[in-house]
């Protein structure tokens, strides 16, 4: 049968590169084009004990529906780890999500209507960008110049696009691995607070910090709920749990309860228990820890690796946390059209031009480290310089 789709349904395009990196999917591929964490460092057994805990209690309302907002304890448990950040907040600040991205969708849900402009860093997160075309919203990018965000620039492009959200990644940004200084989350908070717009402060890559101290949250600073915060566990813990929390001020979760019922009633009551159970009888900060380690080992590598076989043609990125670095090619390379040669080579990267709004020509490209091994990284990079003949 030939559909007839609702009008934004032309806003959800599967991209032609999309399809090329699930290529990438293949075992004898090194790459480093997902955004996966290390499945080898996943506390398996402590979840595997949490869930046979809860279920293994006897008590059935572990498979009840539950509450839209998310089960009581394990919101005031996230609202202690977010005081603990600096980031004031009761249990009913707290709202859980299927990972950040539902948080992303439903917030989209609430603000958006079609040519609602989202003023973001260009590039940005892919899953945000394709959250807020779904919605049909227009982009502006956040302007820069060389000492970081234009908080002047910003005013006038306020001024003249009229947006409806900010969107921004402070900390270890993905793709770029970037971080905002404190100077530059204060500017965008007094800036969108000024013309009362609300900032969506997306943070999954806070905790995976290699060197330096935590930079303060932007929600930190905000006294007016301007500031609505993502967290979630795909980072620290797994992404395959689904496990996301909204920080936002009371009369958004009241609205935010009923968008998320109308899309799923509320998160699994069992993973929301065995999850909550995890965070009491096992040591997430030591975990955290040793996650941290291994990905400085992986980053220290691929950006030595980078030194030893790109310095005399590329520049890129060099995160203090996260996940990734953005390698940029001189200007007569395109990443899309070299992907498919690569690829051919045995490695994958995702092209940077994916991560802009108008996803024009582009010679940079994301690096993950978090997911391939300390060998693979040596071999990959070795192996993308050849095939790129740098
Ligand atoms: C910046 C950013 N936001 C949100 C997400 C979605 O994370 P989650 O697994 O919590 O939905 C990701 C995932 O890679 C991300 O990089």
């Amino acid at each position: 049968m030939q559909h007839t789709y609702a009008k934004r349904v032309t806003h959800m395009e599967n991209s032609a590169i999309r399809e090329l990196l699930k290529l990438a999917e293949q075992p004898h591929i090194i790459s480093f084009a997902g955004g996966l964490p290390a499945p080898e460092l996943f506390p398996l057994s402590e979840i595997r004990e949490s869930y046979a805990q809860v279920l293994g209690a006897g008590d059935p309302s572990v498979l009840q529906y539950g509450t839209t907002e998310g089960y009581l304890p394990l919101r005031e448990e996230i609202s202690d780890q977010m005081r603990s950040k600096g980031i004031p907040s009761e249990a009913d600040n707290i709202f859980l999500t299927n990972g950040s991205q539902q948080g992303l969708d439903l917030i989209a849900k609430l603000f958006l209507d079609p040519g609602d402009v989202v003023l973001l860093q260009n590039p940005s997160y892919l899953g945000a960008i394709q959250t807020f075309r779904s919605y049909q919203a227009n982009f502006a990018t956040i302007p820069t110049n060389a000492a970081g965000i234009d908080d002047i620039a910003l005013e006038v492009s306020i001024k003249l696009n009229r947006p409806k959200l900010i969107y921004l990644a402070p900390t270890y940004q993905n793709p770029t691995g970037t971080t905002l200084t404190i100077e530059e989350r204060k500017a965008v908070l007094r800036v969108a607070s000024k013309y009362g717009v609300p900032i969506i402060e997306d943070d999954p890559y806070g905790e995976l910090r290699y060197e330096g101290s935590a930079l303060p949250a932007i929600r930190s600073f905000s006294t007016e709920d301007e500031v609505i915060y993502l967290g979630t566990f795909s980072k620290t813990l797994a992404p395959g749990l689904r496990l996301g929390w909204i920080v936002a001020g009371k009369s958004l979760i009241a609205k935010l309860v009923v968008a998320k019922q109308g899309t799923d009633l509320h998160t699994s009551t069992l993973l929301q228990r065995a999850t909550h159970y995890y965070l009491n009888h096992f040591d997430a900060n030591q975990h955290i820890e040793t996650i941290r380690q291994a990905y400085k080992v992986r980053r220290d590598l691929m950006l030595s690796e980078l030194q030893e076989n790109f310095s005399n043609q590329a520049i890129w990125t060099k995160p203090t946390g996260g996940m990734f670095i953005w390698l940029t090619l001189p200007e007569k390379y395109d990443t899309v059209n070299l992907l498919p040669s690569v690829l051919t080579g045995n490695v994958a990267y995702v092209p940077g031009a994916h991560f802009f709004t108008d996803e024009g020509s582009c010679s940079s490209m994301r690096l993950n480290f978090s997911n391939p091994t300390p060998l693979q990284i040596q071999q990959g990079i070795k192996l993308l310089a050849t095939i790129l003949t740098l």
